[in-house]
């Protein structure tokens, strides 16, 4: 049986339920794709484990200092990078040294931070094309809601004319507290924060960043535009006064944070914002933590997916769907791409 070799690098919570989740489903990947998958090594920012013939669930609390970085996850001889560290879109975050010498080195790459991706995607992208190496970013891409996939995959062969998505569960969440309890946006901040549904530090998520990240990303790689984000419009939700929301409802609409995507004149404009919906709208009923898409292609009219599922666990679910497949595409790859990236 063929033995392919994962390593993490970020092992936060995400990393860490990733890599629960891929032991844990074992069994499954050598019953329904005939391989041996083995977690060769994980690290966090100064600590790491490595193990050739695979670690188990029970060693995972033993990381060993100083085993971290991009030297150390290539010399453990993984096939496949997942990437869960902290996402810097600013900067590229940790994740790109990792990527950058994962992609050159042929190896596949799943990514769930979004820092690296929306730094230097078309960098990635060409890395990747040049090594041959398969690059996939469900986690980063709105995680538990298909995204990508609908666009990849479902939507194959025809032209997508807009996008419009709820790209961010915190600020769906504290429209819709405005909105049913009738507070101000501080009110629901402190409301949203005191039952755990928001960080201590929302305003990547308030000020729409969050969204744009997440947009630029399905410009670029579901739709092959090279957008930068100073190409985005932003504006985020912190300066919606109770009374704004007052007026909208008395006019039977509903406000979302909208990530939207349009082609004009053959060229991909991306913006972030406040939109309304009457309460027809099926983006006016997804409620609470709840993210949708509205894809509108040139042959198959709208498509419509709503997602939400318990955090961590989607978006590792999220990441390993994208392993499952890129083991169905190294089953049908030339081997002489396989063994360049072994
Ligand atoms: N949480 C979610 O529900 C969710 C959903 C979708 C996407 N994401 C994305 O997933 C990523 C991870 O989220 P999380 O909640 O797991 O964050 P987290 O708990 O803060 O974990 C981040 C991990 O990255 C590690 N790290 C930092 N610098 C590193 C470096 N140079 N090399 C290797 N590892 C490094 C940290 O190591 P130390 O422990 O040593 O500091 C930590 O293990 C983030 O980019 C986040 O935006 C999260």
């Amino acid at each position: 049986m063929q033995t392919i070799k994962v390593a993490i690098a970020g092992f936060g919570g995400v990393g860490r339920t990733t890599a629960t989740l891929l032991l844990q489903r074992r069994e499954r990947y050598r019953q329904v794709y005939g391989v041996d998958v083995r977690l060769v090594a994980v690290c966090g920012s100064r600590a790491g484990l490595a193990d050739a013939n695979g670690l188990e669930l029970s060693q995972l609390d033993e990381l060993q200092p100083t085993l971290s970085g991009p030297e150390f996850i290539s010399s453990s001889g993984a096939e496949v990078l997942i990437e869960a560290g902290p996402s810097d879109f600013r900067t590229g975050g940790p994740g790109l040294a990792y990527l950058r010498a994962a992609l050159s080195a042929g190896q596949d790459c799943i990514v769930i931070s979004k820092g690296a991706l929306v730094h230097s995607g078309p960098q990635l992208r060409e890395l990747a094309q040049a090594s041959g190496a398969i690059l996939k970013l469900s986690g980063a891409a709105a995680a538990a809601l298909p995204t990508l996939d609908l666009l990849e995959h479902s939507l194959a062969g025809c032209q997508v004319l807009a996008v419009e998505g709820i790209l961010n569960a915190t600020t769906n969440y504290l429209l819709d507290a405005m909105r049913t309890q009738g507070l101000d946006f501080a009110a629901a901040l402190r409301e949203a924060r005191g039952g755990g549904f928001a960080e201590a530090d929302t305003r990547n998520d308030t000020e729409g960043w969050d969204t744009a990240c997440k947009l630029l990303l399905l410009a670029n790689f579901g739709l092959g535009a090279d957008l930068t984000m100073d190409d985005l419009e932003v504006e985020g939700i912190h300066s919606i006064t109770a009374q704004r929301i007052d007026a909208w409802k008395s006019q039977g609409l509903v406000p979302r944070l909208i990530g939207s995507l349009t082609r004009v004149d053959g060229t991909i404009r991306a913006s972030v914002g406040i939109k309304t919906y009457p309460l027809s709208d099926p983006f006016a009923q997804v409620n609470g933590k709840n993210k949708a898409i509205r894809i509108s292609s040139d042959a198959m009219g709208e498509t419509i997916a709503i997602g939400c599922g318990e955090e961590p666990l989607a978006t590792a679910a999220a990441a390993l769907k994208d392993f499952e497949h890129i083991l169905l595409a190294r089953a049908t790859r030339p081997a002489f791409m396989v063994e360049h990236s072994a």
